[in-house]
């Protein structure tokens, strides 16, 4: 698993490294750049100019499409480098170097998201820290927010089994997928709906 000086690191080869995964149409990037069209589409679809907190914006592929917007950002990350990068690219943006196994930061826990995105990011935590941290983003999500996943994922438990027996050349044991059948289990009171975007990967969306 890849610690925060990991991510420091790669901040300048991650575009590339994520360009040669959907070349080789495979696990894990496969179809990288439509779920980060279809979280912005998602986003745009509501025509409101809102607060959005990107928790791993990284190298803010997405994060700064949507900035450019109009939007406003709060992001959260622990790659110092990722966020010097950010900082020139998005300099009205609230940007926070914090681990996000911890939980958000306190200073994010009081403050209110129209919508809360993630991609190719939360799968650095395990199901208990996903629960607790998906505890703190309902908590801060505006009455019709929407928290937005996008990211390897599977529909069912069964499906990510297969996934694993696909891609086992190359599947990464640090990793920890969503499913949304296990995320609807975890919040019962939630609306949770996800769409493949390919054989591997899709978009959750959770809604109060
Ligand atoms: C694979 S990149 C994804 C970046 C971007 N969201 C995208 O879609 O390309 C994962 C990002 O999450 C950050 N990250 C990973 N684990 C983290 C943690 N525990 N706390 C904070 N940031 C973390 C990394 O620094 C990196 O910027």
């Amino acid at each position: 698993m890849l610690d925060e000086k990991g991510f420091d690191l790669w901040a300048n080869g991650y575009d590339q490294s994520v360009k040669l995964g959907e070349i080789s149409k495979r696990y894990p990037f496969v179809a990288y750049r439509e779920v980060l069209n279809e979280v912005y589409r998602l986003i745009k679809q509501t025509n409101s100019k809102g607060n959005i907190l990107d928790i791993g914006f990284g190298t803010e592929i997405l994060t700064k499409k949507i900035y450019d917007d109009g939007y406003l950002i709060t992001g959260v990350d622990f790659s110092k480098k990722m966020i010097e990068i950010a900082e020139k690219k998005m300099p009205d943006a609230k940007l926070f170097q914090s681990d996000f196994s911890d939980g958000l930061p306190q200073e994010i826990t009081g403050m209110n998201f129209d919508f809360i995105i993630s991609t190719y990011a939360i799968h650095h935590l395990d199901d208990k820290q996903k629960i607790m941290i998906l505890k703190q983003m309902l908590n801060t999500l505006t009455a019709n927010g929407r928290i937005i996943f996008g990211d390897v994922m599977t529909e069912t438990v069964r499906d990510m089994a297969k996934l694993k027996k696909k891609d086992y050349d190359i599947w990464d044991e640090d990793e920890y997928y969503l499913v949304a059948e296990n995320v609807q289990t975890w919040f019962p009171e939630c609306t949770v709906e996800f769409m493949a975007k390919s054989y591997c990967s899709g978009v959750l969306v959770i809604t109060k």
